[in-house]
């Protein structure tokens, strides 16, 4: 059970004899990891589901992908870039690999504005096309030897990355875990932050809060704890903060605001569920300077360095995209965005606890986090797209820690969203 889900295209191209092979031998990690990435294998089970059923209407709320059109603000600001390359006097070429310091600059305004002792610089600010892409481009930085630790459930990049990376041993059936990766167990027994306590040493910690997929936002004083346990063990935190605009409340939207994590973390955010850029593509990544590796040497300069090798600077287009989301109006339209995301979460959470379903999550984030106790999440997976033609996602998907829920995403079309609570409460009621 669990994330065994070999995608059929993949076994079939296996199975297929060729004539001809190369002499090149296959990465051995990359035979260890379990299954197709987990979204594209959603996305597969959805296309199945919609060949069976043509004539169904069917609700993706899988994939976290953002439904609503960009505000028109933030498009007009990629429009006059646009417009610009196409005259002698706006055209650019390749830019600094780092960023815009424009771009650069406002991310550290931003940071200020978020709390103001953060401390963040213009240049340890590193704009990209995307957290996902900063995750793999991390690994590359911290390489083959390290050992990492994961919140279970968590962001499946993480841990087939680290896989990828030969930072892992096999995959252990039985336990649904690599060998070598800590999986800090996440549950409404601890309140979804895992106990520190018992958690060994490993060098890198990712952690992201709000969390994908539970929806858990971690306080200030947990983040303390998450911060002086880092220390302690001299490891470095990858702070994943892409949801932090969906934070209502007091949480910490930023792990720079609390004190010491300068020395400790890195943190990775991206304009994607800020302002519906899954396609424009932008992201960014904070090294601070006070952050060194065990022989002093400082981890900016090497992600610099991977930066400048492997990367050739976001989009200009979006990176003007990413200034107009960050003026006055464009962050008013950013908290717009976010609040009809927010409603839908609202919607959601009131269709299924409703029928008496327990839901976590979904007010600091746009996950809702289903429990089915003692079920497997592919079985309700699959009852859930037979029965109602809704895609959600499997909570095992993220980890063994998943089990026994489901995430069902808050992005789309408010009368979809309306649609999916009532067949939801037909299903369950
Ligand atoms: C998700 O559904 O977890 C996210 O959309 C995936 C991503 O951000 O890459």
């Amino acid at each position: 059970r669990g994330i065994r889900v070999a995608s059929c295209a993949v076994e079939s191209l296996e199975k297929e004899k060729t004539s001809y092979a190369t002499k090149v031998t296959r990465n051995a990690n990359f035979a260890k990891l379990q299954a197709g990435y987990l979204f594209p294998e959603i996305g597969r089970r959805r296309a199945a589901h919609i060949a069976k059923y043509p004539d169904a209407k069917v609700i993706s709320l899988g994939i976290g992908d953002t439904t609503e059109p960009i505000p028109s603000v933030i498009a007009e600001g990629m429009k006059a870039k646009a417009q610009a390359l196409s005259t002698l006097e706006g055209y650019s070429g390749y830019g600094a690999e780092q960023g815009e310091g424009s771009l650069r600059a406002a991310l550290q305004k931003f940071y200020l504005k978020l709390h103001p002792d953060t401390g963040v610089k213009a240049s340890e600010v590193f704009v990209s096309d995307g957290a996902k892409c900063d995750i793999a481009r991390l690994q590359m930085m911290f390489g083959a030897d390290v050992t990492i630790a994961v919140q279970d459930p968590s962001y499946p990049a993480y841990v087939d990355s680290s896989v990828m990376m030969g930072q892992t041993g096999g995959y252990e059936a039985d336990s649904q875990q690599y060998n070598k990766i800590h999986y800090m167990k996440c549950t409404p027994e601890n309140d979804f932050f895992p106990d520190l306590a018992s958690a060994p040493r490993t060098d890198i910690i990712f952690f992201c809060s709000p969390n994908n997929p539970t929806g858990a936002t971690a306080t200030k004083k947990q983040l303390e704890e998450l911060v002086a346990f880092a220390k302690k063990n001299g490891s470095i935190i990858v702070y994943d903060a892409a949801y932090s605009i969906y934070i209502s409340d007091d949480s910490p939207k930023t792990i720079y605001e609390i004190p010491g994590a300068r020395e400790v973390a890195i943190e990775i955010s991206s304009f994607s569920k800020f302002a519906g850029f899954t396609g424009v593509r932008l992201g960014w990544t904070v090294v601070p300077e006070e952050l060194l590796y065990a022989d002093g040497f400082p981890v900016i300069k090497d992600f610099n360095r991977v930066m400048t090798t492997s990367f050739n600077g976001a989009s200009n287009i979006a990176q003007a995209g990413g200034l107009a989301c960050l003026s006055d109006d464009g962050w008013k339209a950013m908290e717009e965005l976010v609040a009809f995301y927010k409603k839908n979460v609202e919607i959601i959470v009131e269709a299924v606890t409703s029928v008496g379903l327990t839901t976590y999550g979904g007010k600091n984030a746009p996950y809702v986090w289903v429990h089915f106790p003692g079920q497997s999440s592919w079985d309700v997976f699959a009852k859930i797209l037979e029965e109602a033609h809704i895609v959600t996602t499997p909570g095992s998907g993220f980890g063994p820690g998943g089990e026994g829920f489901v995430r069902i995403s808050a992005f789309g079309h408010r009368e979809n969203i309306v649609e999916a609570a009532e067949r939801l409460k037909k299903l369950f009621g």
